[in-house]
C-alpha cells in the first residue's frame, strides 16, 4: 500500500475502522492510542488475521505520533464514549480536552492530511479539531450523516423488506437528538419513501434514527456503537483515497450554504482527494429548513460552552 491513514484511539470504533481499512486494502494503517500495548497488540492481532483475510495491507500499532509522520488521513475516535443515560453533549468537556491534544500532535507530523473526526460531541469536536489544527475547511470533516443516514437505511429496508442496496437515505443537520432525516430525498430504487409509507410510520423510523445511537448504548451498557460508526468512517475515507467523488452526508464548515455560517453541520458534500470538493445544497421546505436551523443551534450552544471553558 501506499497511502497511509492513521486512526487515532485503538478503542472500539478505532480498531474496527482499521481492521475495515486493512481488509479492503485501502492503505497501510498506524493505530495510536494513549494506552501502552492496546494499539500494538490490537494491530499484532489483526496483522496475524492477514493470511487468512488475504490482505497485505501494513498495520503499526503505537503511542508515539513520530510514526504517523505523512499519514494522508487522520481518522480521531480517541475519547470516552456515552454510557446509559447520558447524552453525546454531556462528553462535551472530556473530549474536547483529548481533541485539543490529539490534533496538536497530529498536525504537527501529518500537516496536509485530511481528518475525519468521529469523536462526540461530534459537530463541537470538528471545530476544536479545525481551530487547532489551522486546516481549512475542506479539510476537517465530521463522520455522522453517513451513519445517521445508514441507520434510517436500516430502518427502512427492515420496513420494507428489501434490500439494503436499493436503499439511499439523507440526514442532515447536528449528529444529536435534532438531526433532520428528509423524507423526500430518500428513496427505495428511486422512488422516495413519502410514496412508498405512510407519514406515521415514516416518522416512527425517523424517531428511531434520532435515538439510534442512544438505543445500542442502552442495550450495550458499557459503551456505545462502532461497527456502523467504524463502516461510515471507513466510506469517507475510501471516498477521498480513490478519489471516488461519492456524495456523502458529512459534517462541514458552512460559510453561507444553507443560510448557515461559521458552523460545522452535516450537509451532502462531494469528498474525493482534496477532502470535501463540494458542498451541495438542496432546495428544503419550509419545514425541513427550520428542523435544519434548529439542529444549528443546538450545535451553536454547544460552540458557546466551549467558548466559556478555559
Ligand atoms: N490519545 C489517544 N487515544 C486516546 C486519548 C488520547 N489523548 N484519550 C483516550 N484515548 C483512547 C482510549 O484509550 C480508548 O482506547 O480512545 C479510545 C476510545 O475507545 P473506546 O473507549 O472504546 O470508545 P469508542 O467506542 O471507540 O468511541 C470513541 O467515538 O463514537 C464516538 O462517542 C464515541 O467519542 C467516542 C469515540
Amino acid at each position: 500500500m501506499n497511502q497511509k491513514v492513521t486512526v487515532v484511539g485503538a478503542g472500539n470504533v478505532g480498531a474496527t475502522a482499521a481492521q475495515r481499512i486493512v481488509e479492503k486494502e485501502l492503505a497501510d494503517v498506524v493505530l495510536i492510542d494513549i494506552i501502552e500495548g492496546v494499539p500494538q497488540g490490537k494491530s499484532l492481532d489483526l496483522s496475524q488475521a492477514a493470511p487468512i483475510e488475504k490482505h497485505d495491507a501494513h498495520l503499526t500499532g503505537t503511542n508515539a505520533y513520530e510514526d504517523t509522520t505523512n499519514s494522508d488521513i487522520v481518522i480521531i475516535t480517541a475519547g470516552i464514549p456515552r454510557k446509559p443515560g447520558m447524552s453525546r453533549d454531556d462528553l462535551l468537556s472530556t473530549n474536547r480536552g483529548i481533541i485539543k491534544n490529539v490534533t496538536k500532535q497530529v498536525v504537527k507530523y501529518s500537516p496536509n492530511a485530511i481528518l475525519i473526526i468521529v469523536s462526540n460531541p461530534l459537530d463541537a469536536m470538528c471545530h476544536v479539531a479545525m481551530e487547532e489544527s489551522g486546516f481549512p475547511k475542506h479539510r476537517v470533516i465530521g463522520m455522522a450523516g453517513v451513519l445517521d443516514s445508514a441507520r434510517f437505511r436500516a430502518f427502512i429496508s427492515m420496513e420494507l423488506n428489501v434490500s439494503v442496496e436499493n436503499i439511499h437515505a439523507l440526514v442532515l443537520g447536528g449528529h444529536g437528538d435534532t438531526m433532520v432525516p428528509l423524507p423526500r430525498f430518500s428513496t427505495v430504487a428511486g422512488v422516495p419513501i413519502t410514496e412508498l409509507l405512510s407519514p406515521e410510520r415514516i416518522e416512527a423510523m425517523a424517531t428511531r434514527t434520532r435515538n439510534g445511537g442512544a438505543e445500542i448504548v442502552s442495550l450495550l451498557k458499557t459503551g456505545s456503537a462502532y461497527y456502523a460508526p467504524a463502516s461510515a468512517a471507513v466510506e469517507m475515507a475510501e471516498s477521498i483515497l480513490k478519489d471516488k467523488k461519492k456524495i456523502l452526508p458529512c459534517t462541514a464548515y458552512l460559510e453561507g450554504e444553507y443560510g448557515i455560517s461559521g458552523l460545522f453541520v452535516g450537509v451532502p458534500v462531494k469528498l474525493g482527494k482534496n477532502g470535501i470538493e463540494q458542498i451541495i445544497s438542496l432546495k428544503l421546505t419550509a419545514d425541513e429548513k427550520k428542523a435544519l436551523d434548529k439542529s444549528a443551534a443546538a450545535v451553536q450552544e454547544l460552540v458557546d460552552a466551549m467558548k466559556k471553558m478555559a
